[in-house]
């Protein structure tokens, strides 16, 4: 494995310095179906409150509020995106209506039952335990409440130079069985952007 590519691995998983800002934009462009599946699939009203899990630059959090203002607090591992996302969005963070802080998503901070709505794009590759975090955010979302995980198909991520060493990369079906196992009670998977990706959309 390339040096380049475990450190590509690294600033994807927590995007970190002056790398970290472009590798951020970057994905901005390269991942637009993955942004624009989860908008499309949103039914958000301006009660609805999300929780997104690793923001990165915070780039979902503006088109999810143009497309319909609602809360939206945001959480990463990286503290140099945190405050990347909060001057992007600096005005939508002044309303009060979006927030963005340090946490991890195989220990989340917040109550039993608290959001309608969590989102992820990109980030279950990375995470320390991926059957904490998927129960972590089954116990925090409300009954009747949306996990939406956005995700580059395992087809795809195959192809690429830097995701030998530093990502987990699961199957549709591990997807399937990884939100079973969590407690999911109805879990659909759609196709986005010919193969390139899968949202699977989880139910509590
Ligand atoms: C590839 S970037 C994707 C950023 C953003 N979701 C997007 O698609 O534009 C992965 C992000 O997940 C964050 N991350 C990785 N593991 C995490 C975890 N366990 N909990 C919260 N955030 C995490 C990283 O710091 C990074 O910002």
């Amino acid at each position: 494995m390339s040096k380049i590519g475990d450190y590509f691995a690294s600033q994807c998983g927590n995007p970190h310095g002056v790398v970290g800002k472009i590798m951020t934009w970057a994905m901005n462009r390269a991942n637009r179906v993955l942004y624009h599946g989860i908008v499309h699939e949103l039914q958000v009203s301006e009660k609805t409150n999300i929780l997104d899990v690793g923001f990165g630059n915070g780039y979902l959090e503006k088109l999810i509020y143009q497309k319909s203002k609602c809360f939206i607090t945001g959480i990463d591992i990286s503290p140099d995106m945190v405050k990347k996302a909060t001057d992007a969005n600096q005005k939508y963070v002044d309303s009060g209506r979006m927030k963005f802080q340090l946490g991890d998503c195989c220990d989340l901070r917040f109550k039993d039952n608290s959001y309608d709505v969590v989102t992820t794009m990109n980030t279950i590759y990375f995470w320390s335990d991926t059957a904490k975090g998927m129960s972590e955010i089954f116990r925090v979302l409300k009954p009747g409440g949306v996990f939406m995980n956005a995700v580059i198909s395992k087809e795809k991520l195959d192809k690429f130079f830097y995701t030998k060493n530093g990502f987990k990369k699961f199957t549709k079906q591990e997807y399937i069985e990884t939100g079973k196992k969590a407690g999911f009670r109805r879990i659909r998977v759609k196709i986005l952007g010919n193969q390139y990706g899968l949202l699977i959309i989880y139910i509590k």
